[in-house]
């Protein structure tokens, strides 16, 4: 599927004071692949179900008959309100498949509005024609403060404009029975999908959660999951070193544990899969980030912007980190720059950006490579919906064996429950007006 090149991690290329010894590093990952098999048999249970989602063929039927029965209505926008992982897959199934232009192309729109702050909200509010909006809501526990005030204001706004058939104007997205936003589907029959009750937020991104919106505008949710299926088989079917998922978990943690090295920078060599490395971040800090002294921290880059803003901290700053580059081997389009530019920058001349790009990867992981700092590279043949469910499923395998190898529940974010209630009861008090 993708071929990871591991060899920026070893001792033999960046020395033995960062570099891992090739042979620990493959009877580590024998000796974790046990991990591999209890994840693979637990997907019954809480939180690992995220594992028998690409075989949800039910699904696909309703999204395609839902979608069907929406086209009459000629939507101009549809927008998510939603939060966390409840936002951050759709954005980047967006983005990766649609492009970082969409908004200004193509016809509906996908919105994402993931906060609360009243500027954003009214400028959205303002430049987009609500009596063409749908607004697809999602929550997991359906009792998350943003896109429940979210959603009060847009309720508000389309009864006001359209009114007795405001509902139409709602999809919902939440849990199958538990729930604020089920129990508001009930009452103003408005349609909802389930997420499975044993899939986190951050895990839910092949559900309904990312489906009904690509599907809202077109996007091939079957290649999505077509890519998760072959991508869950691959890790079923290859073992240790060559098992991918294996390979990027050991390395984080080895590279944490025995490296001094617990930050993970995650660096897309194209614009289209940044918003991949935002839904990754979240994946791994929410997962990961708990009861534990260390552990990976991530941080998002971009090829080549960031090479002009934090490379020259990885290269030369605090000497904690594992970059992980994501290179696509063929860009869907390409341009060639002409022969006008004078010395001394003629070098450019007759190249495709596509070669420049790709060149910028090579010096930036080269230099990393005599600066001693660890980094590996996923080769990512072609962006495609195929491709990309595949990069999610092989993510949330990394991250669930990277709750086990360092013991801590994946699934479960105590940290964040603890925010979302004092400001609940803040909310509550008659302080906040
Ligand atoms: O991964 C998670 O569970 C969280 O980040 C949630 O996605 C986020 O807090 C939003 O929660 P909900 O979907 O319940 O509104």
């Amino acid at each position: 599927m993708f071929k990871i090149n591991h060899q920026n991690i070893l001792k033999g290329k960046i020395g033995p004071k960062n570099g891992l010894d090739e042979g620990a590093l493959k009877k580590f990952c024998v000796n974790a692949q046990s991990h591999v098999g209890t994840i693979l048999k637990s997907a019954d249970k809480e939180g690992y179900a995220f594992l028998k989602l690409p075989d949800n063929a039910k699904l696909i039927d309703q999204i395609r008959r839902f979608a069907a029965g929406q086209k009459k209505y000629q939507w101009e926008n549809i927008i998510v309100l939603g939060i966390g992982g409840s936002a951050l897959g759709v954005t980047a199934i967006k983005e990766t498949l649609l492009g970082c232009f969409h908004d200004i192309t193509h016809k509906p729109r996908l919105i994402v509005v993931d906060n609360i702050d009243p500027v954003f909200v009214t400028n959205a509010a303002e430049h987009l024609d609500m009596k063409k909006t749908l607004f697809i809501v999602i929550s997991k526990s359906g009792g998350t403060v943003e896109p429940l005030a979210l959603y009060a204001l847009a309720k508000e706004k389309m009864e006001k404009l359209v009114g007795k058939n405001w509902q139409k104007h709602f999809v919902f997205i939440t849990d199958p029975v538990d729930g604020l936003l089920r129990k508001m589907a009930t009452d103003d029959k408005i349609t909802a999908f389930e997420i499975p009750p044993k899939v986190g937020g951050r895990f839910s991104v092949l559900s309904a959660v990312g489906l009904v919106p690509a599907s809202l505008v077109a996007l091939d949710v079957t290649g999505l999951l077509r890519g998760a299926k072959l991508m869950r088989g691959y890790i079923e079917k290859n073992k240790g070193i060559e098992n991918p998922a294996l390979l990027l978990a050991a390395t984080q943690y080895l590279m944490d544990k025995e490296k001094g090295k617990p930050m993970t920078v995650i660096m897309p060599y194209c614009n289209e899969l940044f918003r991949v490395a935002d839904w990754y971040r979240q994946l791994l800090a929410e997962s990961i980030g708990k009861n534990i002294k260390t552990g990976p921290t991530p941080i998002n880059a971009l090829g080549t912007t960031d090479q002009h803003s934090q490379v020259q901290l990885w290269n030369e700053g605090p000497d904690n980190k594992l970059v992980i580059f994501l290179r696509v081997l063929k860009h869907a389009t390409d341009l060639k720059i002409g022969h006008n530019l004078p010395k001394p920058m003629d070098f450019l001349n007759g190249k495709n950006l596509s070669a420049i790009l790709d060149a910028s990867y090579v010096g930036t992981s080269e230099s990393l490579v005599k600066s001693g700092r660890p980094n590996l590279t996923i080769d990512i043949p072609k962006i495609d919906a195929v491709t990309l469910g595949a990069l999610f499923m092989l993510f949330e395998f990394q991250v669930a064996l990277l709750g086990l190898l360092y013991g801590v529940n994946a699934f479960d974010q105590p940290g964040v429950e603890h925010g979302k209630q004092i400001t609940k009861k803040l909310l509550s008090s008659t302080r906040v007006k």
